[in-house]
């Protein structure tokens, strides 16, 4: 049986892990050391480790096992953002045209509008409902990278990968999906076409809100080789503590997902359930606009859920009458939060949208807590 072939939960504790060493221990440790003993074997990248900004034991372990459940290799980055950053900036250049959704995660388009539009890179915005119709029209002509963002943060849109990629792969674009919300267990972008699958590692993949880190994962080897020199000469390396503990934190990710889509499923019907809130997201409840799309691509659903509250002040009302849901952005935690989007500014939703994710609480004492909140504001 090849790990392929095993379930999610045997995936995310066994994931790139090699042929047992009697004595060593049970689970890698972390090498804490930025240059190693050189002695008299020549430095160089898949030799003897020589300095940690551009390899390093512990992060070996770590890419593997997450590169073992994208079903490709894996680069490890600092946050999600310089994974990001990495996998547009590796592959375009000076009067490249890109398309990044207009409705994805704000600070990828702060990057564009920012940075790469001062390096003379063309972006185009497209929403992540409309890219299969732009791609059929033949808008992705010219085009070096596409980048989707399927479900889409914060408003749980989805779309075809595989229809996407194959425009793509026509028009001589490169195509990047970030699996941020999906999690590697629930969405396979590489096995569908893309030619990178890129994350931001800090939410669910890790899933405890103490750590920062992201990650781009390819089967393409001339790509993997540009993002590891962009990786080597930016030095948006990891080191060797979070790489550490991102490894041991993903090997819970099966249960902290099954979890959290429980919670999810239960919230998703309080909220409904309430005359103050309209506009619940969760794409794997029947009747919602990516339920479709999302049970036929996706492979499994998570904890994170959208809805819109009257306004701010209901916001604040509620998290007021709780005692289990927090105040914090991010997502993908053990820990259920719920972020009012609109007080960042980048996303174009109404003051009382909020972004839910559901932590690992007991489903019963969740749907307590968030009814008991809700009906205070009837
Ligand atoms: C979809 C998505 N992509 C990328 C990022 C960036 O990740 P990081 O904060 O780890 O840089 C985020 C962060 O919220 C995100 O939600």
């Amino acid at each position: 049986m090849s790990s392929s072939d095993w379930g999610d939960g045997t995936r995310s504790v066994r994931a790139g892990e090699g042929a047992p060493v009697p004595g060593a221990p049970l689970r890698p440790s972390p090498v804490f050391a930025a240059p190693f003993h050189l002695g008299d074997l020549p430095p160089r990248t898949g030799g003897a480790d020589a300095y940690a900004r551009t390899e390093q034991p512990t992060l070996r372990d770590f890419e593997a096992a997450v590169g073992d459940l994208d079903g490709g290799r894996c680069l490890s980055f600092a946050t999600g953002m310089a994974a990001i950053s990495a996998a547009v900036l590796a592959c375009v250049g000076a009067g490249d045209r890109i398309v990044l959704p207009s409705d994805g995660y704000y600070t990828t388009r702060l990057l564009a509008a920012d940075e790469l539009e001062r390096f003379g890179v063309r972006v185009d915005y497209v929403a992540t409902t409309e890219i299969e119709a732009v791609a059929a029209a033949g808008g992705l002509e010219g085009a070096r990278l596409v980048l989707l963002e399927t479900p889409s943060n914060p408003q749980l849109d989805v779309c075809d990968i595989a229809v996407v990629a194959r425009a793509a792969r026509a028009a001589g674009a490169l195509l990047a999906v970030d699996n941020t919300t999906a999690t590697p267990l629930g969405q396979r972008p590489l096995a569908l076409g893309a030619h990178l699958t890129v994350g931001s590692d800090t939410k669910a993949l890790t899933g405890h809100s103490d750590l920062l880190l992201g990650h781009v994962s390819t089967t393409d080897d001339d790509l993997y080789a540009r993002i590891q020199g962009w990786r080597n000469h930016t030095g948006n390396t990891p080191g060797p503590f979070e790489a550490w503990l991102g490894h041991r934190s993903m090997s819970t990710l099966d249960l902290r997902l099954a979890r959290q889509a429980a919670n999810a499923a239960a919230v998703a019907e309080v909220l409904a359930g309430s005359s103050v809130v309209s506009g619940v997201r969760w794409p794997w409840r029947a009747g919602d606009p990516s339920f479709e799309l999302a049970s036929r691509q996706m492979l499994r659903p998570n904890g994170v859920l959208s809805a819109e509250l009257p306004d701010e002040a209901a916001v604040a009302k509620l998290l007021a009458g709780s005692r289990l849901w927090a105040a914090a952005t991010s997502f993908g935690g053990v820990h259920s939060t719920l972020d009012r989007r609109a007080q960042w500014g980048g996303d174009a939703v109404a003051p009382g949208f909020v972004r839910f994710s559901c932590g690992i609480e007991d489903t019963d004492d969740l749907v307590a807590d968030l009814s008991v909140a809700l009906a205070a504001l009837d």
